[in-house]
């Protein structure tokens, strides 16, 4: 089945215990949190008090953490205190290698993403550390953004080398290009601006799960 991973990057900033709700009772799979530095990325969005916030309401989400930071490192304990169930981090940032091991020993599930340009070769070595691979369909910083269509090539290229875990993409994703993102081996969709700005969210992850 194909997972849904809302990204609260889209939702009302004013009501994230409702955006909360709104992923359960989607029954969507996970919720994205994205955490950005204005280093790693020209942006800032959420820190781990509001993650704590959240996993206090909601012990049972599965929260896929994204930190778009240039040294995760500093922080994974945080957000691991802080409620994550996945920590994901990116191959172009510092201590790349020794912060997937720190995630493991934490005993979260271990993820590493790719922007754009980045080829999925880089990831060779450490594939057997990785439960999932994120791909960015857009240039990481902003939501709402179109997708790059050339980035499937590296789920495929991921899936031709063998990688079984999880492969999510990220930015741009909606009803019109998810099936095109499925046949080329991605399993988890990201959705920010097509899940929280929809009518009817709950059909938007109907519909993922039927694909
Ligand atoms: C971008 C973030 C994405 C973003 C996706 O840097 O990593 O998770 O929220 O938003 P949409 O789905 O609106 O492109
Ligand atoms: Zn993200």
């Amino acid at each position: 089945m194909i997972k849904l991973s809302p990204s609260i990057l889209a939702a009302d900033p004013l009501n994230m215990g409702g955006a909360l709700k709104l992923v359960k009772e989607a029954h969507a799979d996970e919720l994205h949190f994205d955490v950005m530095d204005a280093h790693f990325v020209p942006n800032l969005s959420f820190g781990p008090s509001l993650l704590k916030a959240m996993k206090q309401q909601d012990g049972e989400v599965v929260y896929d953490v994204h930190l778009m930071l240039s040294d995760p490192i500093q922080y994974v304990d945080v957000f691991a205190q802080a409620g994550a169930s996945i920590i994901t981090i990116h191959q172009e940032a510092n201590d790349f290698v020794a912060c997937l091991e720190k995630i493991r020993s934490l005993g979260l599930q271990v993820g590493a993403s790719l922007k754009p340009a980045t080829p999925a070769d880089v990831l060779i070595p450490v594939l057997p550390l990785l439960d999932r691979v994120l791909l960015m369909t857009v240039e990481p910083g902003f939501g709402g953004q179109k997708l790059m269509p050339e980035v499937l090539d590296k789920a495929r290229q991921l899936r031709a080398m063998g990688f079984a875990g999880d492969i999510e993409a990220d930015g741009g994703i909606g009803l019109g290009n998810m099936k095109q993102l499925a046949d080329s081996g991605i399993n988890v969709l990201v959705m920010g601006t097509s899940f929280f700005k929809a009518e009817d969210p709950a059909a938007v992850a109907a519909a993922v799960h039927t694909l």
